[in-house]
Formats: structure tokens, sequence, C-alpha cells
């Protein structure tokens, strides 16, 4: 007969064997819990995609059913030389999507962002519009039958709803973006198709938003979907522009994403996700390298608690939500805007462990 007490070693040594490999059976599946309302994915990095370590791919494949590549689909890496790509790990998180029944979301065709650097060399029109061209047609059509859908367009607009002034915008003038939503059409017709920016949620960004997907819309291309980052900060989520944007962008018949989601705790000086704006190092910056104080993590936790919530109630509009990054080890907060501080923006500890944010969260399905 078995006692009790060996049921409880057994228990125990379960529990310690999980906590070892940083995965933990008992953990429930934010995936599973949201099934019938949206998507839940993260950002996937080079580590992840080659599954270097399988403790961690066992985790993601239990809590995600989408995923973004955080890099290696951006121009810089996909097309690093004028006429040579490099498909080698893209094609592997295309696998890994196939694998373990994840749809994958294409992260980005055409971004100012992360060029490749003889971008920097390019001075006429002519050769901008032929890698614009070529760049799009030969990524979209290498992934048309396998990926789910792509941001066509990344970060195309300033603050105030303006165009934000790009060697697109500069060479190609502001019919690049419809331009851009064509060609990918046409490369991947099965394709869902988005735009994608930070701060969207914003009345003025907003407003500067809807006017880019009219004009996607009247020029005849189609535009599926648009995405909203989430970028945000503790204590400071902007939920009452992040309803009305709901609202605004699913009335021009758009799906509504949000698609990389992450809460910021550390000190900042500024808003958003402009990935050239930095800030110079200082101690006072990173604040909690021993732990996160009880005050913040409740916080984040309710902020989190409050987003669902939302996401949820808009659940016919929202199709998405994606993580950027599966736990906090792996956030890019950690580097950015300022090199090498601690940060905290996520569900997950770097063991994987669900944080009070993640109970909150799966709590509203219970
Ligand atoms: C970030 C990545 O997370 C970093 O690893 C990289 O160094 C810079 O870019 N908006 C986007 C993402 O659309 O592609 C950015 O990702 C974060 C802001």
């Amino acid at each position: 007969m078995i006692s009790k007490r060996n049921i409880r070693a057994v228990s125990t040594a379960i529990l310690i064997m999980g906590a070892i490999s940083g995965f933990s059976q008992s953990i429930p599946s934010l995936k599973d819990a949201f099934k019938n309302d949206f998507g839940i994915g993260t950002a996937l990095n080079n580590s992840q995609i080659e599954e270097r370590d399988p403790a961690m791919t066992a985790f993601i494949v239990s809590q995600f059913n989408m995923a973004t590549p955080e890099n290696v689909m951006k121009s810089a890496l996909i097309h690093p030389k004028w006429d040579t790509y490099d498909f080698v790990v893209p094609d592997k998180l295309v696998e890994f999507g196939k694998k373990h029944n994840i749809k994958i979301n294409g992260h980005t065709l055409i971004w100012h962002s992360q060029l490749p650097s003889f971008i920097r060399g390019i001075r006429s029109k002519d050769s901008i519009q032929t890698f614009f061209n070529d760049h799009i047609k030969t990524v979209a059509s290498r992934y048309k039958d396998n990926i789910f859908s792509w941001d066509v367009v990344n970060e195309a607009l300033n603050e105030d709803g303006t165009l934000r002034k790009t060697v697109f915008l500069d060479y190609l003038g502001e019919g690049y973006i419809a331009e851009a939503f064509r060609l990918t059409q046409q490369a991947a017709p099965n394709v869902e198709l988005y735009y994608n920016d930070y701060n969207n949620e914003q009345p003025a960004k907003r407003a500067g938003c809807i006017e880019l997907i009219k004009k996607v819309q009247a020029s005849g291309a189609r535009i599926d979907g648009v995405g909203i980052q989430g970028h945000w900060h503790v204590g400071k989520v902007p939920f009452k522009d992040i309803e009305e944007s709901i609202m605004q962008y699913a009335a021009l018949g758009l799906k509504v994403m949000f698609t990389e989601l992450d809460i910021e705790v550390l000190p900042r000086n500024f808003q958003g996700a402009d990935v050239n704006q930095r800030m110079g190092s200082d101690p006072t910056l990173n604040p909690y390298t021993a732990g996160l104080p009880d005050e913040v993590q409740q916080q984040l936790a309710a902020d989190y608690e409050a987003l669902f919530k939302l996401f949820l109630k808009h659940k016919d509009k929202v199709t998405r939500v994606t993580f950027w990054g599966v736990n906090d080890g792996n956030s890019w907060l950690n580097g950015w805007p300022v090199r090498g501080r601690t940060n905290y923006p996520l569900l997950f500890d770097r063991n994987n462990q669900p944080k009070p944010a993640f109970y909150k969260v799966i709590g509203l399905k219970k």
C-alpha cells in the first residue's frame, strides 16, 4: 500500500524537479485559458527559435499559440546585402511554428529601423524603389504558404499623427505605405496584412493611424488588422485611450491586436518605443536589482488584470495579445532605453515562474 508519506515525498520530488528545470507542470496555460477569446503570442529570440533549451521550448509550447520573431525577419538580418538574403533562422522559425502548432506573425517588411547598412549609401529614388520592391517580393513570397500574417509596415507615424520622415517617405512619397500592402498582397495573397505601431492608442497618433488605414483601403489594397504594440508603464496604462482605439479601429473593419505587450517598471523620462531613443546609464535608473518591491509587483498585477479585463470585454474585436518576450530575463527592456538594467515587465520571472500578474490574468477566466 502507498502511504500518505510516500505520496507527499513523490509530489515534493516532482515539485523540486519542476523548479530545477524551470518548468512546473502545474502552471495553468494562458493559451488554453483564452482559447475561445483571442490568440496568445510571444516574441521569440534566436535561442528560442533554435530550441537550444528544451525546457524553454516546452514552456513556450505550453503557454503560447502565436509567435512573432523579435529580430530575425527585420530587413537588416534577413536582407544583409543588396543581393543577399539570409533565411536560415527565419526558416527555422517557420518550422518551429509548424512543429508546435504556433501561428507565425512576420515582423516586419517595411520599417525605418534595423535596416541593412547598405541603405545608407543609396542616394537615388530608383535604387530605393528597387530595394523596396525586391525586398517585399522576395521575403513575402518565400513565406506565402507558411506564415499567418505580416506586419507589413511598422511605425510610419510621428506622435502628432503626421508621417515619420524615413528613407521611404523621402524617396517614394507617402504612397509607399499603400504600395507596401499592394506588393505584399500580390506576393502572399493568403496572408493577413497589418499596420503596426506604438502609442497609436494616443488620440493624435491614433487619428493619423486612422487616416493612414483609410488611405490604404481607398487605394484598393487589402489591410486586415492594426497592431497596437502596447509598450506601457506601470501605474500609467492609458486604459481609456486603449478602449477608444479598439472601438475606432474595429469600426474601420479591422482586427485589433496587441502585438508587443510589456509594462515597464523602471524610471523613464519619455513614453513610447522609439528604438533609436536612449538614456544615459545612471544607478538611480536601475533601482530593483535585488528584486521588485511588493508595492510595484501589486501595481503591475493590477494593471495586467485591468488590461485583460478590457481585452475580454472586446474579444469580438481583439484577435491576438502578444507579449514582447517569454519571461522577464528575455525582455528587450533590460537593455533599452538604458543598457544593463534589471526589468520586470512580463508575466513570468527569469525562471519562467508565474508572477502575481499572471495569476490575476488567469484568474479572470476562473
Ligand atoms: C526590439 C527588439 O526587442 C530588440 O532586441 C532590438 O534590439 C530592437 O528592437 N518596436 C518594434 C520591435 O516593432 O521590433 C522592437 O523590438 C521594439 C519596438
